[in-house]
């Protein structure tokens, strides 16, 4: 099993952070607003959402989701932070400065996940080029994917697991995610595949 580092725990990231731990998976979970982690460590969850408190409280007992105010050395980094938009554009505010905070701890044969909703575009010319002044490059050193989130809010645990999805990456050997059944999750997925060092999706 991989080591997720989940940038942004949010309504999105919260959710699959605790879903990649309750799957055997460890994650450290990031984020940088005031108090989040430290509540979330006394097991108090600030999204509303059916279920997600008891998930979030088992996945801290197996030990196998930590919490964080920094990025730490991980197989997979998965950014999940807030991209506000408007009918014309989008903040990448918070990508940008969650991009940058994986720097110091890149390495060689990481996968990068942007799970954020961004501009068609944003993965190659503005995550890419930031991660690649870590001076490693993508697709030799680090494997970069996008697969933006399609839950429906009151759905989230169980569509995180369920719905297919898309998953363009930065090897040529990474293809789109073709139908892949209902058993199969894209963080697992990805994750699964991090051991190949391509976003590759398994089928299921
Ligand atoms: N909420 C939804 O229903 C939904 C559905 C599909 C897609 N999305 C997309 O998913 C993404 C996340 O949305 P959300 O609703 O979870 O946002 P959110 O505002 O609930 O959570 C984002 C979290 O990221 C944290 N964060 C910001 N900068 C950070 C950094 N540098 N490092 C670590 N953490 C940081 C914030 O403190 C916050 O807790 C967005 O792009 C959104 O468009 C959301």
């Amino acid at each position: 099993m991989a080591h997720v580092c989940l940038l942004g725990l949010g309504y999105i990231g919260l959710p699959t952070a605790a879903m990649l731990s309750m799957h055997g998976h460890r994650v450290t979970g990031v984020d940088v607003r005031p108090g989040i982690v430290e509540d979330l460590k006394q097991g108090k969850v600030h999204i509303k959402e059916p279920d997600l408190t008891a998930v979030v409280r088992d996945a801290l007992r197996t030990g196998n989701l930590t919490l964080s105010h920094t990025p730490v050395a991980a197989d997979v980094f998965l950014t999940c932070v807030q991209t506000p938009h408007d009918d014309e554009h989008a903040d990448l505010s918070y990508l940008r400065k969650a991009t940058e905070s994986i720097l110091p701890v890149l390495k060689s044969g990481d996968l990068v996940i942007v799970e954020s909703t961004v501009p068609p575009g944003t993965t190659a010319n503005v995550v890419r080029t930031l991660l690649e002044t870590s001076g490693l490059r993508a697709p030799q050193d680090f494997q970069l994917a996008y697969c933006p989130e399609r839950v429906m809010p009151g759905r989230v645990l169980r569509e995180i697991v369920e719905n297919a999805r898309v998953t363009p990456a930065s090897s040529a050997a990474s293809i789109p995610h073709p139908r892949n059944g209902r058993r199969n999750c894209i963080p697992r997925s990805s994750v699964g595949r991090s051991s190949q060092r391509t976003a590759r999706p398994r089928s299921s």
